[in-house]
């Protein structure tokens, strides 16, 4: 990977260590489908290991930041550099054994994303950015797709989650935008892979409702630093306030947010 700032490789390393956890809880998890009980409980014991490993590995490395984790909540300490951990993105597919899933970290100074990775252990994919020095998977510069009419497009969404209070609105969303566009519109069902997509040019835009931080903090920087455009579905930056996110390359922007009104 050309990227090689000393933060960057604290949480490369930490990535790689909790992944040989996640590969191998994977494997096991064909043979838990056929039990009676299914792998849910082996499937929250995992997020749980591998969440602890990325922590305990970015605190050796890093005693003095706060951090912000899924499952674990916040420790707070240097308030002015801050980990945002999602150390199981995609846990559904994880739980039914789809190979689509990621680890996903970010790292805020005062308030900003700096720096991000999101990495596809069963792909080996390690996709990173930093402010000002641009994106990468594994050793390629990534840059957002030039597509420019949507028509050409293909774009992803993703949820509602069941218990969501915007269920409805992102149900109706959807059928909006998909009764208007006639393109591929895919769930793949990793909001920060949906992000490291855009941002590597794969697909031209992501929308979603109704995400926490975690899932898109290294999303935000990656597609930034590729690019792309990361706003809310009214075209502000207020998408972590709003709960709305729409991130695309540069040419479709304008037309999804006139469809998404
Ligand atoms: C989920 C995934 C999924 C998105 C959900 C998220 P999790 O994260 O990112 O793509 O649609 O809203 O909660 O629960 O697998 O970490
Ligand atoms: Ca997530
Ligand atoms: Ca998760």
């Amino acid at each position: 990977m050309k990227l090689s700032s000393a933060n960057i490789n604290v949480m490369v390393k930490a990535c790689r260590k909790a992944s040989k956890t996640i590969i191998r809880d994977f494997g096991e998890i064909e043979n838990l489908q056929v039990s009676l009980k299914g792998p849910g409980d082996f499937v929250t014991a995992s997020d749980k290991k591998v969440e602890k490993i990325l922590i305990d590995e970015l605190q050796k490395a890093r005693p003095d930041y706060s951090i912000l984790s899924e499952e674990l909540g916040e420790i707070n300490k240097d308030k002015s550099y801050r980990w945002i951990i999602d150390p199981i993105d995609g846990t559904a597919n994880f739980l039914h054994g789809i190979p689509h899933f990621a680890i996903s970290i970010a790292l805020e100074h005062n308030n900003e994303i700096i720096s991000g990775i999101i990495y596809d252990p069963i792909k080996d994919e390690m996709f990173a950015a930093e402010k000002g020095s641009g994106s990468y998977v594994n050793n390629q510069r990534m840059r957002v797709s030039a597509r420019s009419k949507l028509k050409d497009c293909i774009i992803f969404t993703g949820g509602p989650k069941q218990e969501s209070k915007d269920r409805d609105l992102s149900i109706k969303e959807y059928n909006n935008f998909s009764s208007k566009v006639l393109i591929p519109i895919r769930k793949l069902g990793s909001a920060s892979l949906d992000m490291a997509y855009v941002a590597a040019g794969r697909c031209d835009g992501f929308w979603q409702r109704n995400l926490n931080y975690w899932d898109i903090a290294a999303g935000i920087i990656l597609v930034k630093e590729s690019g792309g455009f990361v706003t809310d579905f009214a075209g502000e930056n207020k998408y972590i306030e709003n709960r709305t996110i729409l991130a695309t390359n540069t040419k479709i922007n304008k037309e999804m947010i006139e469809i998404l009104k």
